[in-house]
């Protein structure tokens, strides 16, 4: 095998009460890449289409990850990166994951699989820091293994798949604005209250174990961010009323998708995430903002082989 197209997925990460160690696997909407061996020693992005990233592979999130494992491979030849983005970068979705990821998984099938897919998502760590100037891998990971995942350490690598509940449904809003997850980061306070951060380790726990037991009233009460979503919802045009309208049509939950500005809920059944969807419409319809909305089971497979 010379060649292989992958369908690489977006994804939410802190899932409201696991900030920097949750995410899950989205299904309707990710970028496609092509990976493709050539003769010629090292990592070449040939073909970027969507959005205007850089070409260089130091300093592309692709390249960036595809070089920390060309490095550790040494192999004697070298691989070409087709990226056909759907994930506009910082839209809170997991643009640069994708990336990273999508890179690092082609290149080991090309390669007849020599590393794990933890062994992988350590390389495209590499290129989520480049990306926003720190490690972590709370989107790499549902991005990598589907589903829920929690990133129990980055050092060792260790990540963990939760169960997805069958009825879960996700609702993502994203408004058409950036905003850096650098940035969005440095807003957060170094140091929480020790109730705060009581509340937030069981609502955590309990999240995890409504996962496992596909408790969606448990889900519901746990889905709660008391940490740091009163700090970031302040960048987010309309959270508020996102937020409200979410809830009162029906959603578990809703809360900022990783450092935003895009807004996540769960729901049980497609048909209450659909009404969740119009309502967010109806919100974001009445501004001058341009928005997209997606509805998504839960991703259980993550990164896919698609045809060519
Ligand atoms: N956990 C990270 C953050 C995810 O919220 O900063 C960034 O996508």
């Amino acid at each position: 095998m010379n060649e292989i197209k992958l369908f690489s997925p977006a994804t939410v990460a802190n899932v409201s009460c696991g900030f920097d160690v949750l995410g899950f696997c989205l299904d309707s909407v990710g970028d496609e890449m092509i990976i493709r061996k050539t003769d010629k020693k090292g990592i070449y992005i040939t073909k970027i289409e969507g959005f205007d990233l850089p070409f260089e592979a130091e300093l592309n999130v692709a390249g960036v990850s595809a070089l920390a494992m060309y490095e550790a491979a040494k192999p004697d030849f070298g691989f070409e990166i087709e990226i056909y983005k759907n994930i506009k970068p910082g839209s809170g979705i997991g643009s640069s994951a994708a990336s990273a990821v999508g890179s690092v998984f082609g290149m080991n099938e090309l390669l007849g699989r020599p590393f794990n897919k933890t062994e992988l998502t350590a390389f495209a760590i590499k290129g989520e820091a480049f990306a926003s100037k720190c490690e972590h891998a709370d989107n790499l990971a549902p991005a990598m293994f589907g589903g829920f995942t929690i990133v129990k350490s980055l050092s060792p690598l260790q990540i963990l798949e939760i169960p997805s509940p069958d009825d879960l449904y996700a609702t993502i809003i994203h408004p058409q604005i950036e905003i850096k997850t650098s940035e969005a980061r440095a807003i957060l306070p170094q140091n929480i209250p020790l109730s705060d951060a009581i509340a937030q380790w069981a609502n955590f726990g309990s999240l995890i174990h409504a996962l496992h037991t596909s408790d969606y009233p448990l889900i519901e009460s746990s889905l709660h961010d008391v940490i740091v979503e009163p700090y970031r919802s302040q960048l987010i045009p309309y959270f508020k009323e996102v937020k409200d309208a979410a809830l009162k049509a029906g959603a578990l939950g809703a809360g900022i998708s990783g450092s935003g500005p895009s807004i996540f809920t769960l729901s049980k059944g497609i048909e209450t995430a659909k009404n969740v969807k119009q309502a967010m419409n109806d919100i974001y319809s009445k501004t001058s903002l341009d928005f997209d909305i997606h509805v998504s089971k839960i991703n259980k497979q993550g990164i896919k082989i698609i045809d060519n």
